[in-house]
């Protein structure tokens, strides 16, 4: 599957199968994590993999009841191991770095037939006390991950021409 084949088929999972994920997939989408690019190559990054039903009805729950987290086989919790660089454009690095992260993982997921849905509707208070997460780790996102129990749904985008304009920003 090319690239922008995943781009275009992809879409939030919301409903998953009980289905366990296999081993060597989570670690082909834990790979497409470890290799993403980051500022400066820093990788302060850790991904928290969670599979205890309890713990991830709980962070299910810290996500505001969104239940079908607790649903999936698997919830990948992605954390910042550092937060206070910024870029000289005025950036935080960690947002951007682990966010590409999790950019690639769900791409590499959806080429291996799984489901993903970014969550950024979270406590990270909540999800800090959950996981044991340091206090200056930061939480950035997280996402279930499973065999989708749905069709896909729908792309709504925008228009190239509504969002790209050229030598000036018209
Ligand atoms: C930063 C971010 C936060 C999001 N948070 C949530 C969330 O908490 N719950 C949810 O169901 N979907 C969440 N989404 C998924 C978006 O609603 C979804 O990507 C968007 O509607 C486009 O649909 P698609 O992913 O199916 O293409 C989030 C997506 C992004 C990028």
């Amino acid at each position: 599957m090319d690239v922008l084949t995943a781009i275009r088929q992809r879409s939030s999972v919301r409903a998953y199968k009980a289905t366990d994920v296999e081993e060597d997939k989570l670690k082909k989408i834990l790979e497409a994590a470890r290799l993403s690019p980051s500022a400066s190559n820093r990788q302060e990054w850790k991904f928290v993999i969670v599979k205890n039903k309890e713990t991830k009805k709980k962070l299910a729950k810290a996500a505001f009841g969104q239940s079908f987290i607790g649903e999936a086989p698997v919830v990948i919790v992605a954390c910042a191991t550092e937060s206070k660089s910024i870029m000289a454009c005025g950036q935080p690095a960690y947002t951007v770095d682990v966010s590409i992260a999790c950019a690639f993982m769900i791409l590499q997921a959806y080429e291996l037939g799984l489901g993903t849905c970014w969550i950024g509707s979270f406590t990270e208070e909540e999800t800090k006390k959950i996981l044991n997460i340091p206090e200056h780790v930061r939480v950035v996102a997280m996402t279930p991950l499973g065999y989708p129990n749905e069709p896909p749904s729908e792309k709504i985008r925008k228009s190239l021409n509504q969002i790209v304009c050229y030598e000036k920003y018209a």
